[in-house]
């Protein structure tokens, strides 16, 4: 008998925690199989995905159009590094700028790796086309953001637990509070150093933040008009998850640099990507950065599949239809409760707030109780909950879901 074969989840989890780093606090599930909407644990028992791993499978789980794009790939050709050119790449390439409307593509495999490679771009045209001295560019970034785990990104995170023993950090970074115009504009006024502004256009890891109508078009404006790249990091609100193929569409505004991951691949592979505008792209020079895996065949085959499940199956009209009616059942509920305060969110990526303080634990065991109830979500906050299932879902499972998140949400009434 393999290793592999048949797991208790008391033993799955006893090994993790003997042999994995302590670097995550999972809810007490261990899953071993997934098809679209739903997973299943090794004891058999099967649950409404509400998480979808942090918005990367929003094409549902183990799609067959994805999966057999990788299989095939896989037995084809899966690496030759960028020392060679390989016969997916530039397909891929051609097939990605023209979906998001961009000259160029830098693939990549994590979000933070594209979120490092968005800033090394921003300086380096900071450098070569604003001329800004060496080493004074300075990148706006907000309050409350995630952008991943890396030493420059956490630098510029307020969130304490993420930063603290990790310095000495990278400078070159202005926080500003999010949503907040006037302070953008006063920041960008400040300095001719300024060579960017990064932004979530929805602050999903903070908690759902949603910023207000025409807060991205004006900070769009305000960069434009004083030659400061806007840069936005759609890895979790990309690729449909909130009701349009990326969240800075509701606005039609069009990020001098997008940064992509998560469902660009529908979770299958790491996959990420950052696009712009010759102009800006062209700064980067062979040797002045890359990755091994970045731009691989399988990535790239896996990522046009993805992309095109997105269109074919008109995943971000979906998700504007169901976060609606989402929203509106749960605010219906909401009116008459104690327990629960505020649903917000767009498209597919909501989050209710909790009564009670952030540093509480209702909300996880609230997911808890969901999980014994067969839905999965995760608190991202002591009181909030993250609400962001797979988009393949339909209207009749999303009204299933909306009724165990109401029943198990009664059992915490006060
Ligand atoms: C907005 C945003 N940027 C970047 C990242 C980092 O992505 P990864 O975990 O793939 O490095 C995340 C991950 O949650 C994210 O939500």
């Amino acid at each position: 008998m393999s290793v592999l074969d048949k797991m208790s989840s008391a033993n799955a989890i006893a090994l993790e925690d003997k042999y994995g780093a302590h670097n995550y606090h999972p809810l007490p599930v261990v899953l071993s199989r997934g098809e679209g909407v739903y997973v299943w644990d090794v004891e058999g028992k099967k649950y409404y995905d509400f998480l979808s791993a942090y918005s990367a499978v929003n094409q549902g789980h183990c799609h067959p159009k994805i999966v057999n794009a990788m299989i095939n790939q896989a037995q084809t050709l899966t690496l030759t590094s960028r020392a060679f050119y390989n016969d997916k790449l530039g397909v891929y390439e051609e097939f990605v700028t023209n979906y998001f409307g961009f000259d160029k593509v830098l693939p990549m495999n994590t979000g933070a790796e594209a979120v490092e490679t968005a800033i090394k771009i921003c300086r380096k045209w900071a450098y070569e086309k604003k001329g800004i001295a060496e080493n004074e560019a300075q990148i706006i970034v907000c309050d409350g953001n995630f952008h991943g785990r890396t030493t420059t990104i956490i630098s510029f995170s307020n969130d304490e637990n993420a930063r603290k023993n990790f310095g000495p950090y990278t400078s070159g970074f202005i926080k500003i509070p999010y949503d907040d115009i006037d302070a953008l504009e006063k920041t960008i006024k400040s300095s001719k150093n300024i060579a960017g502004f990064l932004v979530e256009p929805i602050q999903g890891e903070a908690g759902v933040y949603v910023p207000s109508e025409g807060y991205l078009t004006k900070a769009k404006a305000l960069c434009e008009a004083n030659n400061v790249l806007f840069i936005a990091d759609e890895v979790q609100t990309g690729i449909a998850r909130t009701g349009k193929l990326l969240a800075v569409n509701h606005e039609n505004v069009q990020p001098d640099i997008l940064i992509l991951g998560k469902a660009i691949s529908g979770g299958a592979y790491p996959v990420s990507a950052v696009l712009a505008n010759d102009a800006i792209m062209n700064v980067i020079k062979p040797g002045q950065h890359g990755s091994t895996f970045g731009g691989n065949p399988v990535a790239a085959a896996v990522a046009i599949a993805a992309l095109e499940v997105v269109r074919d199956e008109k995943l971000s009209e979906n998700a504007e239809h169901l976060g609606k009616l989402f929203r509106s059942e749960i605010a219906n509920y909401i009116e008459k409760s104690t327990i629960a305060t505020l649903v917000r969110g767009k498209g597919l990526l909501n989050a209710i707030v909790i009564n009670d303080t952030e540093e509480s634990d209702t909300a996880w065991n609230i997911c808890i109780a969901l999980r014994d109830n067969g839905l999965l979500a995760k608190p991202t906050h002591g009181n909030i909950i993250r609400f962001a299932p797979p988009l393949v879902m339909n209207e009749e499972q999303l009204l299933d879901c909306v009724s165990i998140i109401i029943n198990t949400l009664k059992q915490f009434e006060k």
